[in-house]
């Protein structure tokens, strides 16, 4: 496991796009796995900074979205469908049908599930996996007391997700409380994870994550066992490491 501590948020999120551009480099046709939240955002810009200085080229890689919640449709400024388009997608060059985010809306929610899983092993597994940090220690909506094994699924968001979640959403009732998430099993078997967190909220989860026993009470702790992970702070977030 690499650690490695940016001096504030620009750092570390200019380092975060350089290891993406570097994946998509070395492997043209290569398969992201992509988290969405105010985390990446930083990274997002730089990377489009970089596809405009003709210094990264998207037009053959596939991405995977980590989650979405339940019942909001690709329109709706919250969703994450449409945080891809607005804050990445729309500036790349990316094919629209190598980008998959999981579907909120869809009639049979485990069929949908069942296919996303499905698509991610036909494009042969997630090759780098972008993770933010919840403050509960959740990666993708993957709430404490996730099962480790479990697939992409319907989950119920828990409490402190909601609250965290509520600053995008007028109040705390209009917040949605299910979400569709990829599983721990597939963000596991991604070949390459790069974790990413800013700030002094984050700093309990991320030593939990990394120096706390391994378990579903701290979903993330479960990357300790990948031979290829980066986690990539700012000072903040680093601050119980130091
Ligand atoms: C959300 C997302 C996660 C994200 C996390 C942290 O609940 N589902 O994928 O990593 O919260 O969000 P932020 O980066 O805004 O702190």
């Amino acid at each position: 496991m690499r650690v490695l501590i940016a001096d504030d948020y620009h750092e570390m999120s200019r380092k975060a796009a350089a290891i993406v551009n570097s994946q998509v480099l070395l492997k043209p046709d290569c398969v992201l796995g992509l988290a969405t939240g105010s985390t990446p955002l930083g990274m997002y810009r730089e990377l489009i900074r970089l596809y405009q200085n003709q210094a990264a080229d998207f037009s053959k890689v596939t991405t995977f979205n980590l989650d979405e919640y339940y019942g909001l449709d690709k329109e709706n400024k919250q969703s994450y469908a449409y945080y891809m388009n607005t804050h990445f997608f729309n500036h790349i060059n990316i094919q629209r049908e190598n980008t998959h985010i999981p579907d909120g809306l869809s009639a049979d929610i485990n069929e949908a599930c069942r296919r996303y899983e499905q698509r991610i092993a036909e494009k042969g597994g997630i090759d780098l996996m972008v993770l933010g940090i919840g403050t509960n220690g959740h990666i993708g909506f993957n709430e404490p007391d996730t099962n480790f094994i479990a697939e992409t699924h319907r989950v119920m968001l828990k409490k402190e997700t909601i609250q965290d979640n509520s600053r995008f959403f007028k109040s705390a009732e209009e917040t949605p409380t299910m979400a569709i998430s990829m599983g721990i099993r597939a963000i596991v078997q991604s070949r390459m994870l790069l974790l990413l967190a800013n700030g002094e909220a984050k700093a309990d989860a991320i030593y939990k994550t990394l120096k706390g026993t391994i378990r579903p009470e701290v979903p993330a702790s479960i990357i300790q066992i990948h031979p290829n992970v980066t986690i990539l702070l700012d000072r903040h977030a680093a601050k119980l490491l130091l």
